[in-house]
């Protein structure tokens, strides 16, 4: 009888939900720190702040008050009434309670909406550079991402006209990250209003707006594509507590969007997981509602954090930066030092420049093959200063010895 193997069952599906990059650059940092070498490391897409502590205590006190069991999978009413409020007073959109539904992790929201509503055959626009588990997301689904790209020059932002003329009547899905990772950008009300234009213009276009990064802004006003006139039948506005509030690890993530839609996206979530735990949408409502001391602080770490980043890589020759309105990332254009020699090697791709940085040099960067950008590499500048600046020095003295 021939051997069993488990792997030659596996679909096809398993193949492409790959974060690569990312957690290869994350792994190899590790592996390299448990041989001994002193590795920077500028990956992670986290806070570094622990979860302010009148979160931990409300967590706390909903356990203790017996707040340990299963959650409805739109979840828990009193959460979607603070968000509720929420989502007007901050951003101006018109959602009730029932039109709201929590997840694990605005990952879940992403994932609920897709499923909810690309099929094989939908074409998914995507403003690139973008987070990559969108692109995943859509070929999970089955749907076809369609990959708009946009410069340094461009501050990173896909024009308008560039939007509308990739539209087919397969269109279905947009989806829009603003505040960005990896690049920070921000788009203003205006250049949402031109993207609203053609989003109506459209007879089966929906928008996906992730505000994830919304409380990370240091330049500009935040402004929600979803509060625009008739827009709020276009969008699915998905947000969540992860990176304002330092509460990755709690998984707390929440969509809005109408009802027909909201109840899809719930379905989807029941077959998968559930409800998100009890104690820690009580704990959410406690983020809302409570003091934002904390927030702040956090906002002007980055912020100081951010203006160390931009004049130590704008030092560099050879790197291309615009501007960082947002958010704890850096994404260089490093175009112009691929090819280049290191010894000998010829570092061709910003993978190859990457792998470089990290075992020759020590600092640990995620190429921008990971965000649709190959001539980029993403810097995490949610990092303490002095690994911040021990990795700029890094970078400098790396970059700078790259013969042509
Ligand atoms: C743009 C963006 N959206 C959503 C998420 C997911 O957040 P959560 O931890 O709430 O699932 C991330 C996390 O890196 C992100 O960068």
């Amino acid at each position: 009888m021939s051997r069993f193997d488990p792997a030659s069952l596996l679909v096809a599906r398993t193949q492409t939900a790959d974060e690569g990059a990312i957690i290869r650059m994350a792994q190899k940092s590790r592996d390299l720190r448990a041989k001994g070498m002193d590795v920077v490391s500028l990956t992670v897409g986290e806070p570094d702040f622990d979860t302010p502590i009148n979160i931990q205590e409300a967590a706390t006190a909903a356990m203790k008050a017996g707040f340990t069991h299963y959650s409805p999978v739109q979840g828990i009413p009193e959460l979607r009434a603070a968000l509720a409020k929420k989502l007007k007073a901050e951003n101006g959109l018109d959602y009730s309670a029932s039109e709201i539904s929590i997840t694990n992790g605005a990952k879940q929201a992403i994932a609920n909406a897709v499923l909810s509503l690309i099929d094989a055959g939908d074409e998914v626009i995507m403003l690139a550079p973008y987070w990559v588990s969108y692109e995943i997301t859509v070929r999970f689904a089955g749907g076809t991402p369609v990959v708009l790209s946009a410069s340094v020059e461009e501050n990173y932002k896909v024009p308008a006209a560039r939007i509308a003329a990739a539209l087919s009547p397969r269109s279905k899905l947009l989806i829009l990250n603003s505040p960005c990772n990896p690049t920070g950008a921000l788009w203003s009300k205006a250049e949402l209003e031109a993207i609203a234009a053609i989003v109506r213009s459209h007879p089966r276009l929906m928008v996906l707006a992730d505000e994830i990064y919304e409380y990370i802004l240091f330049d500009g006003e935040m402004a929600s594509i979803g509060a625009l006139p008739h827009m709020r039948e276009r969008v699915i506005t998905v947000n969540g507590l992860s990176k304002g509030f330092a509460m990755t690890g709690w998984r707390l993530g929440y969509a809005a969007a109408v009802e027909p839609i909201t109840r899809a996206m719930t379905r989807m979530q029941s077959t998968i997981t559930t409800g998100a735990n009890q104690f820690v949408q009580r704990a959410g409502i406690a983020a809302l509602e409570g003091p934002r001391d904390a927030v702040e602080a956090m906002r002007l770490r980055y912020r100081a954090r951010r203006d160390t980043v931009l004049a130590g890589l704008r030092a560099i020759a050879g790197v291309r930066i615009g501007p960082i309105p947002a958010t704890f990332y850096a994404f260089p254009d490093v175009s112009e030092l691929l090819g280049r020699t290191a010894g000998n090697h010829r570092l061709d791709t910003s993978d190859l420049l990457c792998d470089w940085l990290l075992e020759e040099h020590g600092v640990a960067t995620v190429p921008g093959t990971a965000f649709g950008a190959a001539g980029s590499i993403r810097l995490s500048f949610a990092a303490s200063e002095a690994d911040i600046e021990k990795a700029l020095a890094r970078l400098a003295k790396a970059l700078g010895s790259l013969r042509a």
